[in-house]
């Protein structure tokens, strides 16, 4: 049985996390998504873990083989634990090359895991989590960019520390 594990921070979640969990979905036969906490984001972390965990249980819901959790520690260690094979990261464009090759032979390098890439689907290769955090800063309109569920919790966030 093929287990792979997509991690990232999905702070907050966006439709191009959920494309990319549908098509890695299809390339395995169980993907483990972890939400974890990338330490130079900490700051200007929006949703805690657990939020991130209900919303993103709720949108895969359907999926069968998938399985949302969150992590602590080394990737490579909760990777190891949860016996997955390989692991699954996505690049929008060029300028996610270096960093992501960065963290792929980081974690070769501690574990021998391999990563492999899926490219984001064209129509969302624009959106990052920041993005979004940002454009909700301004009070926009995020119909293009989340799923109702998350922009009606980010904007229920920004109200109450509004107040
Ligand atoms: N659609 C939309 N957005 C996408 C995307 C896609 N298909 N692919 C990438 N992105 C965006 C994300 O929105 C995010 O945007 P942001 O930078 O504005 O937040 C960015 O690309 C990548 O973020 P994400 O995929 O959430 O991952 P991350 O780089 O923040 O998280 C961890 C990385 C959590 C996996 C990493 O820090 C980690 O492994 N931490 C644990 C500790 C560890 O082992 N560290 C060593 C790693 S070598």
């Amino acid at each position: 049985m093929m287990k792979a594990l997509f991690a990232g921070t999905f702070d907050p979640p966006t439709f191009g996390h959920i494309d990319l969990i549908q098509r890695a979905s299809k390339i395995c036969d169980h993907l483990i998504v972890a939400i974890g906490v990338n330490m130079a984001k900490k700051e200007q972390s929006f949703f805690d873990k657990e939020e991130i965990l209900i919303l993103l249980k709720e949108f895969t819901s359907k999926i069968q083989n998938v399985e949302v959790c969150t992590f602590s520690g080394l990737l490579v260690d909760f990777a190891k634990k949860k016996q997955a094979q390989f692991l699954i990261r996505s690049m929008r464009s060029t300028a996610d090359l270096e960093y992501e090759m960065q963290m792929a032979r980081a974690n070769h390098q501690l574990s021998g895991l391999e990563t492999i890439f899926l490219m984001a689907n064209a129509h969302f290769e624009y959106i990052s989590s920041s993005l979004i955090r940002e454009l909700g800063f301004y009070r926009a309109n995020l119909a293009k960019f989340v799923p109702p569920a998350v922009e009606k919790h980010i904007y229920e966030k920004l109200n109450q520390h509004s107040r």
